[in-house]
């Protein structure tokens, strides 16, 4: 496992976790950068993919701005989730040094479903050459704005290439041409042909690079499981529903699909991929409330003694919500649980 401090030090980094905003603590502007170009190739088509974009277009902003930081495990999730990317192009221990010795400098990667761009910044910054594509256009607005700012703030250019509007399944994808892709988040699970998509997806990767993938799993998982016990309102943001899942408070259904790990990891192996990973996020710990009074920690500690009375013994001390994050999502990774008690499966594979 990786680092231990405190997550209130992570936070405080100037490249913040999951959003990918990076800030100048002295407000000092250090030049002026050309923006990159959002190019609009196609804009959703099918009646899925335009109720994708409709209910997504009003949620840009709150997306980026509260999502991850009202939901304090889907921020360490998020935190990790990049860094053990970045780890896994070869970066050891990634840290701001790099965002100026841009260790993944000549590496060519495409970011499928930027959302408001935490991957496009992450990756540039640590020196790769980026692309993506968003279907929704307000998303590559903040993606784009984004990567303005942290040029300023790093004073050079960064070495993104074009932001497309175009969704996942309409793109003419390359053959062979990046050293990585990754598609995080659930992007996949909304594109109505996951399968038919995925696959044209992994032809775009050269021999000997990398998919990352990250996609919301079958359900809740424990919270799921555990529903009607929690007493407040978990660190997860999208409830699953029939068809689709819920977000935030709506009752408006943004279709998505559920495959299972082993339907994804299928057409990982078909398309040539090896050395495939899954494994899981946010089991225990998507148990944290998202509102840490103390009576909800309370709650949440006692929930986790009654589901893993191990660490349960190990928190019950424990008073401070950053600590008690921390120690949970920790101990969720070296004892690892059955996929489907995971709300976040992820996946990592090498084209042959
Ligand atoms: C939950 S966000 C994830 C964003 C980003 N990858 C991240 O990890 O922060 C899902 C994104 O998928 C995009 N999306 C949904 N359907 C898509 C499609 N068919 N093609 C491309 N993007 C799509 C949405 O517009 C939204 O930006």
């Amino acid at each position: 496992m990786e680092t231990t401090q405190p997550f209130s030090i992570v936070a405080q980094t100037a490249l913040k976790v999951s959003t990918g905003v990076i800030s100048n603590q002295s407000g000092e502007q250090l030049g002026s950068f050309a923006a990159p170009k959002i190019e609009i190739l196609t804009t959703p088509q099918t009646l899925w993919a335009q109720t994708v974009d409709r209910i997504e277009v009003p949620f840009a902003k709150e997306y980026d701005q509260e999502e991850y930081f009202n939901n304090p495990a889907l921020t360490m999730m998020g935190f990790y989730e990049l860094r053990r990317i970045i780890r896994s192009l070869g970066v050891p221990t990634p840290q701001q040094e790099d965002y100026y010795s841009e260790p993944l400098k000549g590496q060519k990667c495409f970011v499928v479903g930027t959302g408001p761009g935490r991957e496009i910044v992450w990756y540039s910054i640590f020196g790769a050459s980026v692309s993506g594509l968003d279907a929704t256009s307000k998303y590559l607005e903040i993606a784009q704005r984004k990567v303005t700012l942290a040029q300023e703030y790093l004073g050079r250019q960064l070495p993104v290439d074009r932001l497309y509007q175009c969704p996942a399944e309409s793109f003419s994808w390359p053959s062979k041409e990046y050293d990585f892709v990754s598609c995080l988040f659930g992007v996949l699970n909304h594109v109505e042909s996951w399968e038919q998509t995925l696959a044209t997806i992994c032809n775009s990767v050269k021999p000997g690079g990398k998919i990352f993938l990250s996609m919301y799993g079958q359900n809740e998982a424990l919270v799921f499981e555990l529903r009607g016990q929690l007493g407040y309102s978990p660190s997860i943001l999208q409830r699953r529903t029939e068809g689709g899942i819920l977000l935030g408070e709506s009752s408006d259904i943004l279709p998505a699909n559920f495959p299972l790990p082993e339907e994804v990891a299928e057409v990982l192996q078909a398309q040539g991929f090896s050395d495939i990973m899954a494994s899981g996020d946010l089991a225990l710990a998507a148990l944290f409330p998202q509102i840490t009074t103390k009576k909800n920690l309370e709650l949440f500690k006692s929930l986790i003694a009654q589901t893993e009375p191990r660490l349960g013994n190990r928190i019950k001390a424990v008073n401070d919500a950053d600590e008690l994050l921390l120690r949970t999502f920790i101990y969720e990774q070296k004892i690892p649980r059955p996929l489907q008690d995971y709300a976040y499966i992820r996946f990592e594979g090498t084209k042959v």
